[in-house]
């Protein structure tokens, strides 16, 4: 994809909002995603999930049981259950009422006004999750007006996934997306082949921040790869990623 400019970036470093402004506010709720914007993030970072009867969720883990009042896994519940569940509470009780976003919700309620940066959590596990996603983008691209002569469109949405085979497939479906691939912690050392391999499909590689070295952000480059690391919470993590170069910050204190 063409990923010449930021759009949403107000900086040279892109902040964004991991779960919304998930240090400060229910992680992946309106409340978070409001005051995220209040803050003047540059993305907001999401996590979807997909319900039994098949509609796209906003929520990080596949179960309800850390960040809601319910119990059970998302994939088993129809979408009006999961919609009578309580998202904010557990949190802190100010935030008592606030739902679980459907992922259409967001991207309706944000769209024009901050970028997004949406993770499919385990597509492998959901049939249909990229091709829905990808309709639901292409939609609201194709109601945006305003947006289609503008180069730096494309950066209105970055779809980021652990999964590769399902950002490859993004590619393939929709060249024009701006694509993400996120890498855990746990690995060791990126090969020469692992990047061009990543460059292929990819305009960000997001990886855990201990793996960020100059010399890591220096070989994204070679490759044309972005590059913004999660989860910083500390200013002193900040400080050794901006050093280190980094295109942007996945942070909960945006
Ligand atoms: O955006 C990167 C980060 O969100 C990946 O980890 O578990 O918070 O989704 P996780
Ligand atoms: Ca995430």
């Amino acid at each position: 994809a063409e990923t010449t400019g930021q759009a949403y970036a107000k900086g040279d470093v892109v902040v964004v909002a991991h779960r919304g402004a998930s240090g400060l506010a229910p992680e992946n709720t309106i409340a978070a995603f409001d005051l995220a914007l209040e803050l003047r993030a540059d993305y907001l970072e999401l996590d979807v999930q997909m319900s039994r009867d098949g509609h796209l969720v906003v929520i990080h883990d596949p179960s309800v049981n850390r960040t809601t009042n319910g119990r059970g896994l998302v994939r088993d519940k129809l979408l009006h259950e999961l919609q009578q569940l309580d998202a904010g509470g557990r949190f802190s009780k100010e935030y008592t009422g606030e739902r679980i976003p459907l992922l259409e919700e967001v991207l309706e309620r944000y769209w024009g006004r901050i970028g997004l940066l949406i993770e499919l959590k385990e597509p492998s596990l959901y049939p249909g999750m990229v091709e829905k996603t990808l309709d639901m983008v292409g939609r609201l691209e194709r109601s945006d007006e305003s947006a289609k002569s503008d180069e730096m469109y494309a950066e209105q949405v970055i779809i980021q996934s652990f999964d590769r085979d399902a950002i490859r497939s993004i590619r393939e479906q929709m060249p024009d997306m701006a694509t993400a691939v996120l890498i855990r912690s746990e690995r060791k050392r990126m090969l020469a082949e692992d990047w061009e391999a990543l460059a292929a499909y990819a305009d960000y590689v997001n990886p855990h921040q201990s793996l960020v070295t100059a010399r890591f952000v220096e070989n994204a480059h070679a490759y044309n790869l972005k590059v913004i690391p999660w989860t910083v919470r500390k200013p002193s993590e900040a400080r050794r990623l901006i050093h280190a170069g980094v295109d942007g910050l996945i942070t909960d204190y945006p």
